[in-house]
Formats: structure tokens, sequence, C-alpha cells
């Protein structure tokens, strides 16, 4: 039954292949699968934040840092994973329950991912593995999401991108306890070397968008530190969906509906991600037209609107939007991501900005491809 599964899956999807039967063969008493080596790339978002859980649209990048992990499946009950970034490692009961009351439990906090994604994926065997990465964590590049679905490949996920990205991202959820979109999930799994996605969540249709040559993204850290407050995410969606109330979702919305929300908060909330998946729209064509000039308008004015309406930013933030756009070179900068800290993405003339010349950090990043999945 798994190797017809396997088979069918091998075809549509691009994250299996079938198991030989040589490989079947060499473990015949436990049927232990084989090992496996998985890649997540993380993601920077050029464009359109807030927008996804509100059936909006969004335009982010797969980018060439990410994070890989080993996987030797054995005759165990118990996953471990050790990681290169933490001094304790990762120890879950194959059968965890997909319970955030559970979940939460897991320790260390890192762990309590590991744990959510071994919940959605109910590998048939514990075993052994190693967690290598080159994101920054907690600078809004998705670190989060790589690891997770990196790990949810490794111990055996499969099928198409959507499917992978829906399981991870209901994994993450329970693991955090936190609501969080699933724009994350779906650019790393249907990326396309070269190109940032033009997502709509309404069906989760994605539409390659390439980078023009001239184009360079510099992904640079505002210095604080993202630790994804729960608390201001949660309270953002409720407004979004307070807002939709007697709209629909925002994302889909006509701009003079939102007039008639009488609660000036929400109506500003409406604003930003109505005024943004058009922002998103313009950007996706100027990409296309090559102008640059158009496209880093229209990064800034996300910017702002992200900043005003939508009270995402911080101080840190817009100091370091503004002071990337006097230097010569830089057509447009914006916070990237939930806000709240973290990074700000700058696209720029080749050269124009140099990653040296930031302390807290900083990245030229280049479109890269889907995360992958290989057997041993
Ligand atoms: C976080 C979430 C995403 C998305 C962004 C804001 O990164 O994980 O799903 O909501 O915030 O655009």
């Amino acid at each position: 039954m798994g190797h017809i599964r396997s088979e069918r899956l091998c075809n549509s999807g691009r994250f299996s292949r079938a198991v030989t039967a040589e490989e079947e063969a060499l473990h015949p008493a436990l049927r232990v699968p084989p090992p496996r080596h998985s890649h997540c790339p993380g993601r920077v978002n050029l464009i359109g934040d807030h927008t996804d859980y509100n059936g909006g649209v969004a335009l982010p990048m797969a980018i060439d840092l990410g994070t890989d992990v080993v996987f030797e499946p054995d005759s165990s009950e118990l996953i471990v994973l050790k990681s290169d970034t933490e001094d304790e490692h990762a120890e879950v009961h194959v059968k965890i329950p997909l319970e955030h009351e559970y979940l939460r439990a897991v320790r260390p906090a890192w762990a309590r991912y590991v744990a959510g994604m071994v919940a959605v994926v109910r590998p048939r065997t514990g075993g052994w593995g190693r967690i290598t990465t080159t994101l920054p964590v907690g600078a809004g590049l998705s670190s989060s999401a790589a690891l997770c679905v990196s790990v949810a490949l490794a111990l055996g996920l499969e099928g198409s991108p959507p499917r992978v990205a829906r399981i991870c991202q209901r994994g993450e959820q329970e693991a955090t306890g936190m609501q969080g979109g699933i724009m994350d999930q779906l650019v790393t799994t249907s990326a396309v070397e070269g190109a940032a996605l033009l997502i709509d969540f309404a069906d989760l249709s994605a539409r390659p968008v390439l980078v023009p040559e001239a184009a360079e993204f510099v992904v640079v850290h505002s210095g604080q530190s993202r630790n994804l407050p729960v608390t201001a995410y949660a309270a953002r969606r409720a407004e979004c969906e307070a807002a939709s109330y007697h709209l629909g979702p925002l994302g889909h919305v006509d701009p003079e509906a939102i007039l008639g929300i009488p609660d000036p908060t929400l109506r500003r909330r409406a604003r930003h991600v109505v005024t943004e998946c058009d922002r998103v729209r313009w950007f996706a064509r100027a990409m296309v037209a090559g102008d640059l000039g158009e496209a880093g308008r229209l990064m800034i004015a996300s910017h702002q609107s992200l900043a005003t309406d939508f009270e995402v930013s911080t101080p840190a933030l817009d100091q370091l939007v503004a002071k990337l756009l006097e230097v010569p070179g830089v057509h447009g900068a914006r916070l990237t991501g939930a806000g709240f800290g973290g990074c700000v993405v700058a696209l720029t003339e080749p050269g124009a900005l140099d990653p040296d010349d930031f302390p807290a950090g900083a990245w030229r990043v280049r479109a890269s491809k889907a995360a992958s999945v290989e057997l041993l």
C-alpha cells in the first residue's frame, strides 16, 4: 500500500520518489524507511504583508538561505534531532498528539516545532537526525517554517506543494498556539528558481514573476529581534476578521466598501489590506516591465501603510527604511514579514548596498528553488 502511494505521488508531486524494491528489501523485517535528506529555503516577502489570512495576494520569494535535515529512521519510537544552532536536542515520541496542550509542554522550546511535525506526519518509526541551517533565527526570514517543512519532509511527508504547506501550517499552529497564515509554507514549497511568486490566497494558486537581472534584493536586520508576538499578530487577525464581518474576506473587497466600516481603527486595518493587495498587483506588473523605480515606490508606500494603517512597524524599522532610502541606487525598502522588529528588504541596483556595512546582519538574497527531499 505504502509503495503504491509513493509511486502515485511520485508522478504528481515533487516531494517523493518511489521506494525501490531493493531499498525495501534492505529492511525486510522492520520495514524501516530509508534515510532522507531534505532542504527548505527561507523566504523574504517582497510586498503584501498581512494579506494571506485575509484571502488576498502577496509576492514572496524563496531565498538561498535555508535549513537541511538528514534523518535516519530506526526501529525505536523516538524521533531524536540535533540542531547545530541549539545546545539541547529534540526528543519526541512518534505518537505525540496533535494538540497544543501536549505540544507546548515539549522542552526545549524549539523542539515544539519538531513535535508539531511529528504529530502531523505520524512517522512509522523513530529515528535519529541532524539539522543544519544558514538562516538567522527570529529575523522574519521564515526560519520556523523552513525548520518545520524540512523536518516534515525528512520524516516522510509527501504530496503537492499546497498539501505539504497546509499540513506543515497546521502542525506549526498547534505547536505554537498561534494562527499563523500559510504564506511562508506555500512559497517555500512552490518556489521557482529566479522568480518570486504571486500568490492568491483565495485559492492558493501561485504564478512565478521573474526577478529582472537589474534587480538586487538585500535583507537588512533592524537589530530588534522579532519573537513573533503572539498577541499582536492575533490582535491584527481578530481586527481583520471583525472588519470583514459585513464585507467578506478583505483581500477581495471593493475599496469603496471599507468606507462603510464604522470603527476608525478597523477601517484603517481594512484599508491597509485592500491597498496592499493593489500594490502587490502593481508591483508584479512593474517587475515584469523591469520598472524598478515604480517597484521601489510601491515598496515605500507598503511600508507606510504597514506603519500607519496597520501599526506593525517599530521606530527601529522606520529609521532603517529611512536610512536605506538615502543610499544612492536604492529604489525602495520596507519591513518584511509580520513586523514588530526583524528585517527590512531593500530593492537596489546591483552592488548599491554592502552587507558588511550593517552590524546587525544583512544578506544579499537570490530567488531560490523550492523545498526538496531525496532518499539517501
Ligand atoms: C508571518 C506569518 C505569515 C504572514 C506574515 C505577514 O510571517 O507567518 O503567514 O501572515 O506574518 O504577512
